[in-house]
C-alpha cells in the first residue's frame, strides 16, 4: 500500500491534469462553433412568415394590383375595384376598350393599419381606369402607373392632379413621349425615376427628378432583351436597378447608374434557374430581393423567391401556408422588418414578418 500511494496520487493527478485539459478544449471548441455558426446566421437571408388573420376583416377589394409601403410603415394598396383586366381589355393595337365606362368612381389607393388592416385612408376616385403599379417614394410620393391609359403619373400626398405625367392618356406608343401598358416605377433616393414600359415596348425609361429622359434600358449597344418587366427596383447599394422580366422568367439587374457612369457598360446581373416560372415583381432589402412569381407551368410553384443577385442565385423560397393564388406585388417595408404580397386572384393581401433563420 505504502509503495503504490504515490503511484496512485499521480494517476489522479495525471487524470485530473487531462480531465481539465479535455473541458477545456471542448469548451473552446463550443465557443469557437457558436463564432463560426453565428456567421452562418447573419449570411442566411431573413425568412417570411405569413401573419395569420391579417387582415382582421374582409376588405371587400377588387384586384389587387400593386402595393408600397410609406414612411409610417403603413401598407399603401391600389386595386381595380370591379374592373377586371382580361383578354377584352385591350384590343391587337393596344388600345383599351371601355373608355366609355369612365373612370374607376371607387377608391382606388387604401391606406392600410400595419397592425389591424384597418383602412386608414382612401383616395384615387374618379382618376384611374385600369390600376397597375403603386410606389411610394421617401417623401410620400405616389408613383402610379395605368395600364389603360398608357400613363404614368407623380402625385404629391394628398394632391389630385399629379406633377409629372408620362405618356399620353390612352395613346399607345412606343416614341420617347408615349407608353404601352407600363407597369411600375422605382424611385432612386437620388430622384432618378426608373419606369418599366411595359406590356409591349418592353423597356426601362430612366428619367431625371424632374422628368427628362436620360436613357432607355436597353440601350441600342446594350446585349440586353426584355419580355414584359413587370416589376422593378433598385439595389442603390450595388448601383442596380432589378427587374422582373416576366415573360423571359428571369430577373435582370443592369447598372443603374445612379453615381457614376462607371461600370454601366458591365453586363446585367442574371438570375434565372429552371423552375423560377415568371416573375411578377420584384422588392429590394439591403443587397437582397423579394420576388414573386406568378402562374407559368403544372410544375412550377406559384411561390416567393429570396434571390441575392450577387451570387445569381435563388437563396430561399417561401409562400403562405394556405398557398398563393395568383400574386401580382410584392413590398418589402422600408426598414426591412416585414413585406406585403398582393393578388388579383383571389384579391386579396398578405403580411409577412421577416424573421431571422433559426
Ligand atoms: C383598337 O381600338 C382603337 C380605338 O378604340 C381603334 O382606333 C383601332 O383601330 C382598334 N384596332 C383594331 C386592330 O381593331
Ligand atoms: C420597423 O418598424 C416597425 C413598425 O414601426 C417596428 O415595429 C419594428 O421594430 C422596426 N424594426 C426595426 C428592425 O427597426
Amino acid at each position: 500500500m505504502n509503495v503504490k500511494q504515490p503511484y496512485v496520487i499521480a494517476a489522479i493527478a495525471i487524470s485530473i491534469v487531462v480531465i481539465v485539459v479535455i473541458i477545456f478544449t471542448s469548451s473552446r471548441k463550443e465557443v469557437s462553433k457558436e463564432e463560426v455558426g453565428a456567421v452562418v446566421a447573419d449570411d442566411r437571408p431573413d425568412v417570411p412568415k405569413a401573419v395569420k388573420d391579417w387582415p382582421h376583416e374582409d376588405l371587400k377589394l377588387g384586384q389587387i394590383s400593386g402595393v408600397s409601403v410609406n414612411s409610417a410603415f403603413q401598407p399603401v394598396i391600389f386595386h381595380r375595384a370591379d374592373r377586371v383586366f382580361d383578354q377584352y381589355t385591350f384590343n391587337a393595337t393596344s388600345h383599351f376598350q371601355h373608355i366609355d365606362k369612365g373612370p374607376i368612381t371607387e377608391a382606388t389607393v387604401l391606406t392600410l393599419d400595419p397592425h389591424t388592416g384597418k383602412v386608414l385612408g382612401r383616395w384615387g376616385d374618379n382618376i384611374f381606369y385600369m390600376p397597375h403599379g403603386l410606389t411610394i417614394d421617401r417623401h410620400e410620393n405616389l408613383w402610379i402607373t395605368d395600364v389603360a391609359m398608357h400613363q404614368g403619373f407623380k402625385f404629391k400626398p394628398g394632391e389630385l392632379e399629379p406633377t409629372l405625367v408620362f405618356g399620353k392618356k390612352f395613346q399607345p406608343g412606343s416614341d420617347v413621349n408615349r407608353l404601352c401598358m407600363p407597369t411600375s416605377f422605382a424611385i432612386a433616393s437620388t430622384g432618378e425615376i426608373f419606369l418599366a414600359d411595359g406590356y409591349c415596348n418592353s423597356r426601362v425609361l430612366k428619367y431625371n427628378a424632374l422628368g427628362k429622359l436620360l436613357k432607355v434600358i436597353p440601350s441600342k449597344d446594350e446585349f440586353l432583351s426584355l419580355q414584359i418587366p413587370h416589376g422593378i427596383t433598385l439595389i442603390e447599394p450595388l448601383d442596380r436597378v432589378c427587374i422582373a422580366d416576366r415573360e423571359n422568367m428571369r430577373v435582370v439587374c443592369p447598372r443603374a447608374g445612379l453615381y457614376s457612369l462607371h461600370g454601366t457598360k458591365d453586363p446585367p446581373l442574371t438570375i434565372q434557374e429552371p423552375d423560377m416560372g415568371k416573375v411578377y415583381d420584384v422588392s429590394s432589402k439591403g443587397t437582397l430581393i423579394y420576388a414573386v412569381n406568378g402562374p407559368t407551368s403544372s410544375l412550377i410553384p406559384i411561390e416567393g423567391l429570396t434571390i441575392d443577385p450577387q451570387t445569381e442565385k435563388i437563396i430561399d423560397r417561401w409562400s403562405p401556408p394556405e398557398g398563393f393564388g395568383l400574386p401580382h406585388a410584392i413590398a418589402v417595408c422600408p426598414n426591412g422588418s416585414s413585406l406585403y404580397v398582393a393578388e388579383i386572384h383571389p384579391n386579396r393581401i398578405w403580411k409577412f414578418e421577416l424573421v431571422a433563420p433559426k
